[in-house]
């Protein structure tokens, strides 16, 4: 995600915020840039790529002068990586200068109105809108300015801001995004987190939603939006550097895991309005949809799992055939794919080489690609006809985590938009779906609460040589997540089955003591994947049931129980899946594998 610094003090501001951006490159970006306030204006530098790039253009940032200003290093949202879409934007007149962390969901609308009352964008960013709006309702005093801007956006934010006319100076707000205010000596900063100022400042304050911050070189002040100061409580922080960068956490991957709530949040909330699924994104008209004739979803790895899935919700809920297949084999296998058929690709990186060559492999039989994918302006993003993104942020960990939870939601939104305009589902069942999506990030919340109780479990069977999975259906296809989440990290032999299919070979392999992780959520076939449970227990394995707060006779059954929320049928994998993340993420813990970086794999794969 995009990282903030900004500072006013007593030495020379650019070399201090390129130093703060630096520190927050762990969070993954793909631009950066720097505005000061120097000589009675702002000036601005950027560039598309490393930061070293942006450092080399102002030599390290002796050719900015001042003793103020803002940095940012940007994770591509709205408009893809480049100079022009690089923060911080300005405003028209270059009266203001802004550095945007989130997503301003109306910004359309801003937009449209902001042209025609004569405004001209340059960069195809939301956060443009923003700097046009700070000049556009400034009357002289920039709280109040602040205060109408931030009333009238919708969404995630956290916001530093320069203003010509205040030289001594500069402001900034958080919304629903991550910013803080370092306490210095005769300087004070803002920045995303603390990596970015520890070196200058341990000192620091919490802001709140929507609580408005006025640095200047001497002074630290906080209000409200009715522009009453604040008293803030200073914490002073004693992380070293390395666990910051993790925000406290010991590994990426589990700071990944709590972040699902938010990262399924962002994806679904733009895309609900008023109870209706819009998918802006798209070009797939309701005439498109009646005219499938078949869907494929084609992806690599986790992304496949996630195609699992959507296999079973698209053929439910909208009646139309789904094919899954794995890049590397739909690229090779002579597809009978064409003009009336449509393919989902499926990728967090949208680099990945097997999945870029099925995607072209489709386009060039004629088939229309809509692809799922988390960074933007990726070559499969680019390649695609549509492209809904994920907004994950940057994942960092190896074993993904947020961009799966995320490409399932975006599965699911497909799903429900797809039936409505097919008509197959009811007004009722539309609305509850959407109910349903909304409360995933609330429940994936509350199993994260309890998150030591998978751990004790991981701590009794860190030890095993082999662990099988299964389930029916949805939980099958979740089956085939948590196996490998499992084996990828803690090198644990881990097999995913289809619980009915287990006697009709893999069974033989159960004998005294195998750890079966049982997935039985839906309520059909509930009693059949019990019945499963009961037999391979008949051959001493030990089990491990998954179901929900619903189904109270696994607990008659298996050895240990993990519940999770009810919730949708067709959404359960979304909550089944996190104590699956969570225990291979213990047990390789316990094992004192190297988890964010586990042997022989790779984040990005872009060999075939
Ligand atoms: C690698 C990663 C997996 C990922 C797969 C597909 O194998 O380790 O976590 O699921 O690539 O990557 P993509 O970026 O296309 O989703």
């Amino acid at each position: 995600m995009c990282g903030i610094v900004g500072y006013i003090g007593k030495n020379q501001a650019a070399p201090i915020l390129l130093e703060g951006l630096s520190k927050l490159e762990y969070r993954g970006y793909d631009s950066a840039g720097i505005a000061v306030y120097n000589n009675n204006e702002l000036e601005v530098a950027k560039s598309k790529g490393k930061l070293a790039v942006l450092s080399e253009k102002i030599d390290g940032g002796k050719k900015l002068g001042g003793n103020m200003g803002i940095g940012h290093t940007r994770w591509a949202t709205h408009g893809e990586p480049s100079d022009v879409n690089a923060h911080p934007h300005l405003s028209q007149s270059g009266r203001f200068a802004v550095v945007h962390n989130g997503i301003i969901e109306n910004y359309i609308s801003l937009k449209k109105k902001l042209e025609s009352k004569g405004f001209e964008f340059i960069s195809e960013t939301d956060t443009e809108v923003i700097a046009h709006l700070f000049e556009y309702y400034y009357k002289g005093d920039i709280m109040d300015t602040m205060i109408k801007v931030i009333n009238r956006v919708e969404g995630s934010y956290a916001l530093g801001v320069l203003c010509v006319d205040y030289p001594d100076q500069f402001i900034a707000v958080r919304k629903a995004s991550p910013m803080i205010v370092g306490l210095g000596d005769e300087e004070n900063f803002i920045a995303s987190d603390v990596t970015a100022i520890l070196k200058h400042t341990r000192d620091i304050y919490y802001l709140e939603d929507n609580e408005i911050v006025v640095l200047k070189k001497d002074s630290v002040k906080v209000y409200n939006t009715d522009k009453e100061e604040v008293k803030k409580e200073k914490f002073t922080v004693d992380w070293d550097v390395s666990a910051a960068e993790k925000g406290g956490y010991e590994h990426f991957m589990m700071k990944e895991i709590e972040e699902q709530p938010k990262a399924i949040r962002d994806t679904i909330s733009p895309r609900i309005k008023d109870g209706k699924i819009v998918l802006d994104d798209i070009s797939l008209t309701e005439e498109d949809i009646k005219n499938i004739n078949k869907i494929y979803i084609v992806a690599c790895g986790s992304a496949y799992h996630v195609g699992v899935v959507g296999k079973y919700v698209i053929e439910k809920m909208c009646r139309i055939p789904v094919e899954v297949q794995v890049a590397s084999e739909f690229r090779y296998c002579d597809p009978i794919v064409g003009k009336d058929d449509l393919v989902i690709v499926i990728s967090q990186s949208g680099e990945t080489a097997d999945t870029k060559a099925a995607l072209e492999e489709a386009k060039a039989r004629g088939a229309r690609v809509l692809s799922i994918v988390n960074v933007v302006g990726s070559a499969i993003a680019k390649a695609s006809d549509d492209v809904i993104y994920t907004w994950a942020g940057p994942e960092i960990a190896v074993a993904t985590t947020k961009a799966y939870s995320t490409q399932l939601t975006v599965i699911y939104l497909i799903a429900a938009y797809m039936a409505d305009k097919l008509g197959k589902i009811s007004k009722e069942e539309y609305a509850d779906f959407i109910k349903e999506i909304e409360s995933l990030p609330d429940k994936v919340a509350e199993i994260l609460k309890s998150k030591e109780d998978v751990q004790y479990l991981a701590s009794k069977f860190y030890n095993c040589h082999s662990i099988f999975f299964i389930g029916r259906n949805l939980d099958y296809a979740v089956s085939l997540e948590g196996s490998l989440k499992l084996k990828e990290i803690s090198y644990i032999h881990s097999e995913a089955y289809a619980a009915g299919e287990l006697k009709h070979g893999t069974i033989s392999l159960i004998e005294d003591g195998t750890l079966v992780v049982a997935l039985a959520t839906g309520k059909n076939l509930f009693d059949k994947t019990v019945s499963n449970v009961k037999e391979v227990k008949a051959r001493g394995a030990v089990v491990m049931g998954v179901t929900t707060e619903e189904h109270e006779h696994m607990d008659d059954v298996a050895d240990y129980t993990v519940k999770i929320p009810a919730t949708h049928e067709m959404l359960l994998p979304s909550l089944t899946v996190i104590p699956l993340q969570l225990f291979g993420y213990y047990v390789a813990s316990l094992k004192g594998c190297d988890i964010d970086k586990p042997r022989n794999l790779a984040k990005s794969v872009t060999v075939e």
